[in-house]
């Protein structure tokens, strides 16, 4: 397991929110807190800010990246963004498998798999999410569910892969309800993946591997999650968008 002295990630996930003046004043406000932080702090944004925002954080410890690509190196896919294309614009990483995405756009595991391997053989590192639904929750069926998206989002990564990619784990019924799921159940699924990972890709890469929680994560409940050693950071949305409710959760951590 990443020990201690790993660095706690915390993510901001922008979703369909922020113009440029928006999101440059929201930089300038956040280095003020981001003082008091330890964590790595990483900012999924708008493909439009991408590279405005990366140029300014170039002087601050935080971290751009996208929410989303296409899983084709290049071609006639009206509408798409490339790895190669947010890596240019100063894209880190990105978010891959939201259940924003599976959800509304209908991606499965397999597509999101072919994303993930274009991401890392581009060199852009990944975070992938997963996670139950309300449904698959009541019924009981949270491990298959994280068994079936692990091994089918990952399908066919090397061990090498997971040197750029982290998991987070976010239950769809807790993602924007202001009711997240209790610490413990969180401890015990991200224990559950840890496992999942150690059966596919042996102990080191499970051991080394950082899983966030996310589902309405806020300043108040923050703390709480990361005391859990199983639990290396967390993934915010709402509480992402306001840079006092954000600042106040990286300045805790
Ligand atoms: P939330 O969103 O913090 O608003 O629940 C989390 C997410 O969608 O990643």
């Amino acid at each position: 397991m990443p020990t201690k002295s790993d660095s706690t990630v915390i993510a901001a996930n922008w979703k369909m929110y922020k113009t440029l003046p928006e999101a440059l004043e929201f930089i300038d406000k956040l280095e003020s807190y981001a003082d008091k932080s330890s964590s790595k702090i990483m900012l999924a944004v708008p493909f439009t800010l991408i590279r405005d925002v990366s140029e300014k954080a170039k002087e601050t410890k935080f971290i751009i990246g996208a929410q989303n690509m296409n899983d084709s190196f290049e071609g006639a896919f009206t509408g798409e963004i490339s790895a190669r294309m947010l890596l240019d614009a100063g894209a880190k990483f990105v978010v891959l498998g939201h259940s924003e995405r599976r959800q509304y756009y209908k991606e499965s595991n397999e597509f999101i798999n072919k994303k993930v391997k274009r991401a890392l053989s581009e060199n852009l590192s990944v975070i992938l999410c997963i996670g139950e639904t309300f449904d698959e929750h009541e019924e009981g069926r949270i491990n298959d569910v994280l068994k079936e998206q692990i091994s089918g989002s990952l399908k066919d990564l090397a061990v090498s892969d997971f040197k750029n990619l982290m998991i987070a784990y976010e239950p769809v019924w807790a993602i924007g309800s202001g009711k997240p799921a209790s610490v413990e159940e969180v401890a015990r699924q991200c224990e559950e993946i840890r496992e999942i990972v150690t059966s596919l890709w042996g102990k080191k890469v499970s051991d080394n591997l950082k899983i966030l929680y996310g589902g309405s994560v806020n300043p108040s409940n923050a703390k709480e999650f990361l005391e859990e050693k199983n639990i290396n950071g967390l993934f915010v949305g709402t509480a992402s968008l306001n840079v006092d409710s954000f600042g106040k959760i990286i300045s805790q951590t």
